[in-house]
């Protein structure tokens, strides 16, 4: 068949395969590397993949041809964890932070999380929508192409909704693909202080089924920490949204081990989220039940502790991890999820494979969208990063550099030389 797009001669297409599943444990530590590699697209999804010089079939008239010597290919990185939508920032809190005042110390006295929550209620949907799209171009300039999104820093029904709002507007507007998490489970609103209970009967019984009918999200969330939310009231929640068809993650085992990776293993969630605390007995269950880890080094990088969740021993005992940014306006101000690849190998002991692996086609299992990203099987969605590197280990290796070269997004070109094409 003839290509519209063959995008031939990169040192190295990094190829990771699908078997019908995330890559469990040991299937991390492989995938297919195409020396010359070439990449032939049509109707803006993968046609095929190969080495040295492409079938003249793939050639008709029409087809552009075009030359990548010295660059590497990678089905596009999806970063399958982010707090995209929220107001303000909170630089304000950094020098307590560099003082030595703890996260959770912070969000206790009120600031942390509910710092954002006010400044987000006060926002409007333009001014929420602005401030995402920007972050949306930085990711799309680091090769991201796909998003996840969550809500939670409105802690009501009003802001929650219009930050869903803001996710469905962008997956419309913006060349990056968005998923939509619903997370009002985040932290308890002030005016709900010491009644959590009430507060997720709240989100039970008014929120999740207006979400549900209104199409707003396809996962629910919960932060499940000591001074937030228990496993029990994560149960609780969680197992309601189930009900509803919600597919669910939780944040667990972030600062504290609460026993939240057993509510994920017990109902089955897709993911379960930083694990930085995660138990020998907790990664056992997590392998157990395939739940995936989606581990956030630079959030640890970010609090400045030196707990980074334990990714070696999760591969060695059978689990599939992802990488992904977390991008928050307070535990993890960044965009940029190459840095978070380079801690995954320098702080964690990963491969350039396993890393590799772990924000392709890990990740669109972890977002639920394998079936059209994640790697460059015939058929799928032509999401291509390229970047500026001789092999696959080179981008791994020379850190904190945006290497991003080209990012093809559905076979069309919309990034050239760190520039966002319209
Ligand atoms: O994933 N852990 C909970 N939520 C975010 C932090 C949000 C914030 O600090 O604003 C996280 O780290
Ligand atoms: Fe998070």
């Amino acid at each position: 068949m003839v290509a519209d797009l063959l995008l031939v001669h990169f040192n190295q297409v990094f190829c990771p395969k699908d078997p019908g599943h995330p890559l469990f444990g040991q299937e991390m530590k492989e995938a297919q590397v195409l020396e010359d590699g070439y990449i032939a697209v049509k109707d803006g999804k993968i046609l095929t993949v190969g080495s040295g010089e492409p079938d003249p079939s793939l050639i008709g008239p029409e087809t552009q041809v075009r030359s990548y010597e010295g660059k590497i290919a990678s089905p596009g990185f999806v970063d399958c964890h982010t707090h995209l939508v929220y107001g303000g920032s909170r630089e304000h809190e950094f020098a307590k932070k560099l003082a030595g005042v703890s996260y959770l110390d912070i969000l206790a006295q009120g600031g942390g999380i509910l710092s954002t929550v006010r400044a987000t209620r006060e926002a409007s949907f333009e001014n929420l929508y602005s401030k995402s799209k920007k972050l949306l171009d930085y990711m799309l300039l680091h090769g991201v192409t796909t998003v996840e999104a969550k809500s939670g820093y409105g802690l009501d029904w009003e802001t929650e909704k219009r930050q869903l709002d803001v996710v469905a507007a962008l997956d419309k507007d913006h060349q990056l693909d968005l998923v939509s998490t619903f997370m009002a489970a985040h932290a308890t609103p002030p005016e709900y202080k010491g009644r959590n209970q009430d507060y997720l009967d709240l989100i039970v019984e008014e929120m999740l089924p207006k979400v549900k009918e209104e199409k707003l999200a396809e996962f629910c969330d919960i932060f499940c920490e000591q001074g937030v939310f228990s496993p029990e009231e994560s149960r609780y929640l969680l197992s309601k949204a189930k009900e509803l068809g919600f597919k669910l993650r939780i944040h667990a085992d972030e600062i504290v081990s609460l026993g939240g990776v057993d509510v994920a293993a017990e109902l089955g969630a897709t993911s379960a989220e930083h694990l930085m605390m995660a138990t020998d007995s907790g990664i056992a269950k997590m392998a157990q039940a395939q739940v995936i880890g989606n581990l956030l080094p630079a959030t640890t990088f970010s609090l400045m502790e030196d707990t980074y969740a334990p990714a070696r021993k999760m591969i060695e005992s059978g689990m599939a991890i992802t990488l992904a940014t977390d991008s928050n306006p307070g535990s993890c101000p960044t965009a940029n999820l190459q840095f978070v690849m380079q801690l995954g190998c320098f702080m964690m002991g990963l491969t350039p494979v396993e890393v590799l692996n772990a924000v392709t086609i890990n990740a669109a299992y972890s977002v639920d969208r394998a079936d059209k990203i994640g790697s460059f099987d015939p058929g799928k969605v032509a999401d291509i990063t390229i970047l500026d590197a001789k092999n696959i280990d080179y981008p791994l290796y020379f850190f904190a550099t945006n290497l991003t070269h080209q990012v093809y997004k559905a076979g069309k070109l919309v990034v050239d030389q760190g520039r966002i094409l319209a």
